[in-house]
């Protein structure tokens, strides 16, 4: 949800921007603008992609080594210029650029306009950017004490960047609920959302915590709490290789992430499974095992394509280490005031490991003094640092918005996690474990030969390009998977996609079926084989189009399908890993074949850091 960047130092700051909204523009792309400090402030800011912001300043003044940019994920107001980032104060005292949401603008912004504000945008950001001129002003403080009081009034979330005309060597960030770091050059400063804009430059990084504000010159930086308390920073060392935020020659992002798949389940695997391929653990929740072994309830918390990847940790654990559990939206499990005991274990599941949601769900599980764990891929995230144990997934950076090394990285983790806790629990034996262990050590050279069938799936996606709505059918362990299914195809092509349990087709859905319905049914050979060969008859009898996802040689449904893409045999527990990739590699050539921007798609962001 929007990107920040921010630069102060020697260097000229307007390339440094730039190319830092580009980094982060998966995070938000209606409209993008920049502020920049040589001898006096000014702000560009324009409707569009960093692209356009670039067009726009051609020709202007772009000089100055203190600068901010922004990429924006429309939360209040339309995208248009005026409501684009940053925001100038009424009295251009101050500039502001914002990611998250203040919830009380309302009412602030009737108390400034009774003080004779009056606001250009529809934006929350802007009533923001006033209180804290009104504060400076009315109160006689520095900049940054006008900024806390600022942050003490406004309810909400947020990471921001402010930028004063009477304090201008000093930029001013703060973060509550939003993800902000600090990136630690010689004499200079990075300031980004995340830490893709920073890499290049050093990798000496601050994560900044909730309430954190810190004040940024040239010559040094502070870090206090929004109560006015000291902190020492903490300063890590960023593992991250800059190619991997590259497209490495693909036409997208999104398409680079679905064939680095075979090398992200290793990453995934690595250390965590012996070398004799005999046992599995995970050393980040080795301190928490005794609570594990003992558990009597699992809640596994997530949204969107997590929440799928959560689902299919149920199968698993229930499976491998005969634990109940249970699955929830972030979101609903934090308003429905779930019951929660202290000895629940809750395990929020989180590609990024800053959704709102999820961290707001870890937090009440946390109120409630159950163990939480997280499974997240961004190290150093919020989730990360605030569960009390959990399980990197390491696939690196995902930039395309559509999750998908992400997914079957979470599923992975999660099948080696119940192992572990079946071996721990006695619920499993030493032979299906080496079983298991062996099938997920070859999931990787598996995954390779579905890749292979690129060019296939790509044909089958040119010939359904334009149908209105598609349905995903798969049963047990793929049932999720036939969710994911749906979910990867509305998100970048905005066809209408629902993904169902196939024995529910019966229930309703299966009135939708006509000779233009494609219908995709993830029917490898596993426990349910005859029940989904029986729901493709349903469905062909129906006059339904169905592509269907078999197992190698299976010749009984090829007789069926329309089309069939062939996938290696795997044991059931494994086979959500593999059998979503054809799925990622439709839904992308559908997108393409639209003419959608797969990495962009419309209304979405890459991370949801609100409500
Ligand atoms: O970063 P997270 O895993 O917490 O994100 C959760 C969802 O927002 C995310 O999976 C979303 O559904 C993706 N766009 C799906 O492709």
């Amino acid at each position: 949800m929007c990107g920040i960047v921010g630069y102060i130092g020697k260097q000229d700051a307007y390339p440094i921007l730039i190319k830092g909204l580009q980094r982060l523009e998966y995070r938000g792309y209606d409209s993008a603008g920049i502020t920049l400090f040589d001898e006096s402030i000014r702000t560009y800011k324009v409707k569009g992609k960093v692209s356009d912001l670039e067009d726009f300043v051609k020709e202007s003044n772009r000089s100055g080594s203190i600068g901010m940019g922004h990429t924006r994920w429309a939360t209040h107001g339309e995208p248009n210029d005026v409501n684009a980032h940053p925001h100038e104060s009424q009295n251009g005292k101050f500039v502001i650029i914002h990611n998250g949401i203040i919830e009380n603008y309302s009412s602030l912004k009737k108390q400034l306009t009774n003080y004779g504000y009056e606001f250009k945008s529809e934006t929350d950001t802007e009533v923001l950017v006033n209180l804290i001129e009104y504060l400076y002003l009315d109160s006689k403080l520095t900049v940054e004490e006008a900024v806390r009081n600022a942050l003490q009034i406004v309810s909400g979330a947020y990471a921001l960047v402010v930028m004063s005309k009477d304090e201008d060597d000093k930029l001013i960030a703060a973060r509550k609920g939003s993800p902000m770091v600090i990136g630690i050059g010689e004499g200079e400063y990075f300031i980004a959302s995340d830490a893709s804009p920073i890499i290049e430059h050093t990798r000496s990084v601050i994560y900044m915590n909730d309430n954190d504000i810190a004040t940024i010159s040239k010559h040094g930086l502070s870090l206090k709490t929004l109560g006015n308390d000291v902190v020492a920073p903490k300063i890590h060392e960023l593992d991250l290789e800059i190619g991997a935020i590259e497209k490495a020659g693909f036409d997208h992002f999104m398409l680079k992430e679905i064939f680095e798949q075979p090398e992200t389940i290793v990453n995934t695997l690595r250390g965590r499974v012996s070398s004799d391929w005999k046992d599995v653990h995970h050393g980040g929740v080795m301190s928490v095992l005794p609570q594990l072994v003992n558990a009597r309830r699992l809640i596994i918390v997530g949204c969107g394509t997590s929440w799928h990847a959560g689902l299919v940790g149920e199968y698993l654990l229930e499976e491998f280490a005969r634990i109940p559990v249970e699955v929830e939206y972030g979101s609903e499990f934090r308003y429905r005031q779930p019951i929660l005991y202290p000895d629940d274990i809750v395990i929020a599941i989180s590609q990024s490991g800053e959704t709102a949601d999820t961290l707001a769900a870890v937090r009440l599980a946390k109120e409630s003094r159950a163990l939480v764990l997280g499974i997240c891929n961004v190290v150093g995230s919020s989730i990360a640092r605030e569960t009390h144990a959990g399980i990197y997934t390491y696939a690196g950076p995902e930039i395309g918005v559509a999750s998908t090394k992400a997914f079957t990285s979470q599923v992975t983790a999660l099948t080696s996690f119940a192992l572990m806790l079946g071996k721990e629990r006695g619920t499993l034996s030493q032979e299906r474990l080496e079983t298991m262990i062996s099938e997920l050590m070859r999931i990787p050279e598996k995954i390779t030969a579905v890749l292979n069938q690129n060019d296939h799936c790509k044909y089958i996606s040119d010939l359904y390009k334009d149908a209105e709505n598609f349905l995903y059918l798969g049963r047990g362990y793929l049932f999720p998977v036939a969710l994911e299914g749906a979910l990867k195809l509305k998100e970048i092509s905005y066809i209408h996609a629902e993904g169902y349990p196939a024995a529910e087709m019966k229930h309703g859905p299966i009135a939708l079926i006509d000779e233009k319905m494609p219908v995709v049914v993830i029917a490898t050979k596993d426990r349910s084989y005859e029940k989904i060969v029986s729901n493709i008859q349903e469905v062909k009898a129906r006059k339904g189009i169905v592509i269907a996802i078999v197992s190698e040689g299976d010749t009984v449904i090829k007789e069926m399908a329309d089309h069939v893409i062939e996938i290696p045999h795997v044991e059931e527990a494994v086979s959500p890993i593999l059998s979503v990739v054809p799925l990622q590699l439709l839904s992308y050539y559908i997108a393409v074949a639209r003419g959608c921007n797969v990495d962009q798609p419309r209304n979405l962001a890459k991370s949801v850091t609100v409500e």
